[in-house]
């Protein structure tokens, strides 16, 4: 299911045929929503996985997309995390906007995986090596989403100690 998805929203993208909303929406509610659906995963994996927030304004966009967006992150941070580590969604307000961030102590990237992570198909080095399953769209499509809300995704990465993504997304009334 996830697949077929990823593949339609690629083909809506690159035909530009996707459509954003723009609505007011629960930031809080919509990472309560994600973490909570990544951790069966996690807990099966033998990994903490938390969710640290403040108060937030609501935020403007398309929340299933953002949604989608996050879940991508989520669930990057929880594949390429091994047993034992651990996995925080956090997000923070200035008042115009929510930074949403994914921190996580997994297997991290390399220089040259950094340069190309968010080109479709692309998969890191790490990732084959540890035979981790996947098509290398999430990270393709995520940034799609956040350049439709005026943002994009930022990554900083150290390869065997963790790897954190983050994005801003505008703050509602
Ligand atoms: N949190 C992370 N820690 C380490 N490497 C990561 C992380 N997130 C992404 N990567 C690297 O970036 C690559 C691209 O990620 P992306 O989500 O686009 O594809 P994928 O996870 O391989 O497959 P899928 O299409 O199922 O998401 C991954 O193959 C992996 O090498
Ligand atoms: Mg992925």
């Amino acid at each position: 299911m996830t697949l077929v998805n990823d593949l339609l929203t690629m083909l809506q993208l690159r035909t530009r045929t996707l459509e954003i909303e723009k609505m007011e929406f629960d930031v809080y509610e919509l990472l309560e929503t994600a973490v909570a659906a990544a951790a069966p995963l996690a807990e099966k994996k033998g990994i903490e996985l938390c969710l640290r927030a403040g108060p937030l304004p609501s935020g403007l966009g398309d929340r299933a997309r953002v949604g989608q967006l996050v879940d991508n992150l989520i669930s990057n941070a929880v594949k390429y995390t091994l047993t034992g580590g651990r996995v925080e969604v956090g997000a923070e307000s200035d008042g115009e906007s929510v930074r949403i961030a994914v921190c996580d102590t997994g297997l991290g990237m390399s220089e040259n995986d950094l340069e190309r992570l968010f080109e479709p198909f692309f998969r890191g080095t790490s990732a084959v090596r540890a035979e981790v399953p996947g098509v290398g769209l999430g990270l393709a499509i995520s940034q799609s989403i956040a350049h439709a809300h005026g943002s994009s995704i930022e990554v900083e990465s150290v390869e065997g100690v963790g790897t954190t993504f983050a994005f801003r997304l505008p703050a509602g009334d």
